[in-house]
C-alpha cells in the first residue's frame, strides 16, 4: 500500500459544502483547518484533519513536511486548448500593434495559423508539445486537464488530438466545430462532413463535444445541429458562448442541457439571469478577457445572481497563452469581484462538476483523489493574492509528490 502523509500543515483549506456545483453563499465557503495532516492512500485520501487527531500509523508511511505550507485541492482545469504545435507570437505582436483577434480570423490567421501548424507537426510530435504543456500545467498546480481538439479540423487530425489528449493524461473535448477550414466552402457542408466523417470515432475517444457559437464561426441553428448530434452519440455538451457577441449560446445551453457555456464576456443582464437558473455552468475565462483586451465576464453579478461557475484557463496559443490556473483565480479575483474562497471552489468542486467528476475531485476529503496544491504561505489565500508569484512548492497526484521545488 502506498502512504503518504502530509503533516504539520500551516493550514488545510477546502470547499465546505457537499453539494455541486457550489452556488450562491455555499461558493465562498472554504472549510480552513490549522495545523493539519493529509493522509494518502493508494491515491486517494484515507483521512484529513488536525494534527492532534492524526491516527497512530502502524504501517510504513511516506512523510512530508507541511510546515509553513497550506494545502489546497489539486486544481482543475476544465477549459483548456493544451493540444496545439506552433505558436502565435507574430500575431500577438500584430495585436499588440492594434489588429483585433477577430479582423485576424477573418483573415485566415488565428485559429486556422494554429490547425495548420498542428497538422504539419504529425502525431507523435504534437504529443510532444502537449507534454510539455501538461508540464507547465502541473507546475502551475493543475492536477487535472480537459483539453479539446479543433485545430485539426480534418479527419485525422481531430482523432490525433483526442488521442494525444487521452495518451498525456487529460481529458478529452471533441471541438470539431472550432471554426471552418478554407477546404470547404461553408459552415454546413463542413458539418455534414463531420457528423458523417468524424463524430463517429470522435464519440469513442471524447467525453464531450464543445462548439463555438460566434459570429465568424457557427450560428446558433449550426451549433444547435451539431450538439445534438453529438449528445445522440453519447457525447456531453459545452459551448464557447458570448465571447465576442451574443449569439444564443445560452438558452441553447440551457435548452439542450449542456454542462456548460465558457467565455461570457458579452453576456448581458438577461443572459445572467437565464444561467443562473438553470442547471448550466459558467465557465469564466478572464485570462482570455485580459490577453485580448476584452471586456471581463460579469462574474460577480453571475455568482450574486446564484450560478454554478467555474474558473479555467482557456490556455491556448491565440487568445489564453497562459497555463496557470493561479493567475486565473487572481484575475477572478481583481477583475471578476470573486473572493479567494469563491474563486478556489470555482476551479475545484466546480470544475470538477463540469467534467463529470464532483464525486471524486476537488476536495480535500475521504475518498477524494489524493490530489494537493502545498502553496508556499501559512495562509492558502496567497495562492490567488500573489499575482503571478512562485506560490506553489509542491504538487501531490494520486497520492505521490508529482512536482516540487526546492524552499528558498
Ligand atoms: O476559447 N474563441 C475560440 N477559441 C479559443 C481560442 C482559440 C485560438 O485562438 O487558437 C478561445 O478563446
Ligand atoms: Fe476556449
Amino acid at each position: 500500500m502506498a502512504r503518504l502523509l502530509v503533516r504539520d500543515l500551516a493550514q488545510l483549506a477546502t470547499p465546505a459544502g457537499r453539494s455541486a456545483p457550489l452556488r450562491g453563499a455555499e461558493l465562498g465557503a472554504v472549510d480552513v483547518v490549522e495545523d493539519a495532516f493529509v493522509l494518502c492512500v493508494d491515491g486517494r485520501i484515507e483521512a484529513a484533519g488536525r494534527m492532534r487527531d492524526l491516527p497512530g500509523l502502524e504501517e510504513d508511511v511516506e512523510e512530508l513536511d507541511g510546515r509553513g505550507l497550506a494545502a489546497v485541492p489539486g486544481l482543475v482545469d476544465c477549459h483548456t486548448h493544451a493540444c496545439f504545435a506552433g505558436d502565435r507570437v507574430e500575431e500577438f505582436s500584430l495585436r499588440a500593434a492594434g489588429a483585433s483577434y477577430e479582423e485576424l480570423h477573418a483573415a485566415g490567421g488565428g485559429i486556422l495559423s494554429t490547425v495548420r501548424a498542428t497538422r504539419a507537426a504529425g502525431e507523435g510530435r504534437l504529443r510532444e508539445r502537449l507534454r510539455l504543456h501538461a508540464a507547465w500545467m502541473l507546475r502551475a498546480g493543475t492536477t487535472t486537464w480537459e483539453a479539446k481538439s479543433g485545430y485539426g479540423l480534418d479527419r485525422d487530425t481531430e482523432l490525433a488530438q483526442l488521442r494525444a489528449i487521452r495518451a498525456e493524461g487529460g481529458i478529452p473535448t471533441w471541438l470539431g466545430a472550432h471554426t471552418v477550414p478554407p477546404e470547404y466552402p461553408d459552415a454546413d457542408v463542413y458539418l455534414d462532413f463531420l457528423l458523417a466523417e468524424v463524430l463517429p470515432e470522435a464519440a469513442g475517444l471524447a467525453e464531450a463535444a464543445d462548439v463555438f457559437l460566434e459570429r465568424g464561426a457557427f450560428d446558433a441553428a449550426q451549433a444547435r445541429r451539431y450538439l445534438e448530434a453529438c449528445r445522440d452519440a453519447g457525447l456531453a455538451l459545452r459551448l464557447h458562448g458570448d465571447q465576442f457577441t451574443e449569439s444564443g449560446a445560452i438558452p441553447l445551453a440551457i435548452e439542450l442541457g449542456a454542462r456548460s457555456v465558457d467565455h461570457l464576456e458579452a453576456t448581458g443582464e438577461d443572459g445572467v439571469g437565464a444561467l443562473a437558473a438553470s442547471g448550466v455552468t459558467g465557465v469564466l475565462l478572464p485570462t482570455s478577457a485580459l490577453f485580448l483586451g476584452r471586456p471581463m465576464p460579469p462574474g460577480r453579478a453571475l455568482v450574486d445572481a446564484g450560478a454554478a461557475v467555474a474558473v479555467a484557463t482557456d490556455f491556448n496559443p491565440g487568445s489564453a497563452f497562459a497555463e496557470s490556473l493561479p493567475l486565473a483565480l487572481s484575475l477572478a479575483a481583481t477583475q471578476l469581484g470573486l473572493g479567494p474562497a469563491e474563486a478556489l471552489s470555482a476551479a475545484t468542486v466546480n470544475a470538477a462538476h463540469v467534467l463529470g467528476r464532483a464525486d471524486r475531485l476537488g476536495r480535500i476529503a475521504p475518498g477524494y483523489a489524493a490530489d494537493l496544491v502545498l502553496v508556499d504561505a501559512t495562509d492558502w489565500r496567497h495562492l490567488v493574492y500573489h499575482l503571478a508569484g512562485d506560490v506553489i512548492r509542491t504538487v501531490v497526484r494520486g497520492g505521490a509528490i508529482a512536482w516540487s521545488r526546492a524552499a528558498y
